[in-house]
């Protein structure tokens, strides 16, 4: 299996944590139903403290933090055991504070020269963030021809049921997206509906490098 952030699950589970109770069940369901992967968003004050309860207690899973905007997030996530990062977008300080906590990392992007300006500093994995807001599939497909060597998870808008589309792109490695982890299925603490939920994604592709 290859290294790369993109070629571990097809779906990786968009996750906001309001009660710190929750990370650990919650990252079980989602190991349980075959996503081993969770890209805990940096969104709520819950989060840095759910992403050490499941860096202690479910490390059969890959931990994320997601919405990772400042360079003091990035420091604050890495220690509280991320293993990867991923930024809607990218600033300069940002990518500099991303590279020094020295985990793999994900910068986002949304056009073509903003593309463009990561693939010119050597990063060829990117988020496309908000996905559907720019340009959803028609923009991968557009991009691909000029920008061969950009490869995306595509997160923001993606459905269970727009999902496929997507990860049938050559330029598409996997999506993000929050539909795994719905805040009322959160909220009834409904772990057996997150597995079911993680189930059905897992399936919809294997995820291999293309
Ligand atoms: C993200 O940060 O990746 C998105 O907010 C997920 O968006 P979604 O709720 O549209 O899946």
């Amino acid at each position: 299996m290859s290294d790369s952030l993109l070629d571990h699950v097809p779906v990786v589970p968009v996750v906001v944590v309001d009660d710190p109770d929750d990370a650990v069940p919650l990252a079980r369901a989602l190991v349980e139903g075959g996503l081993p992967v969770i890209e805990l968003t940096l969104r709520t004050p819950a989060a840095l403290e759910a992403m050490s309860r499941i860096s202690a207690s479910v490390p059969e899973i890959l931990l994320g933090a997601g919405t990772v905007v400042t360079p003091h997030q990035a420091k604050l996530a890495a220690d509280a055991g991320a293993q990867f990062l991923v930024s809607p977008g990218a600033t300069p300080s940002l990518l500099a504070g991303l590279r020094d906590t020295g985990l793999p990392f994900l910068p986002g992007a949304a056009t073509v020269s903003e593309v463009m300006a990561l693939l010119e500093l050597g990063y060829t994995e990117l988020k496309l963030f908000p996905a559907e807001a720019s340009g959803g599939l028609g923009l991968l497909k557009s991009i691909h021809a000029p920008l061969p060597g950009a490869r995306f998870c595509p997160t923001g808008g993606i459905t269970a049921a727009t999902a496929a589309s997507y990860l049938a792109l050559p330029n598409v490695g996997c999506v993000g997206g929050t539909w795994i982890t719905p805040s009322d299925v959160i909220a009834r603490k409904d772990w057996a509906t997150v597995a079911e939920l993680a189930r059905a994604a897992s399936a919809l592709a294997p995820s291999s490098p293309k």
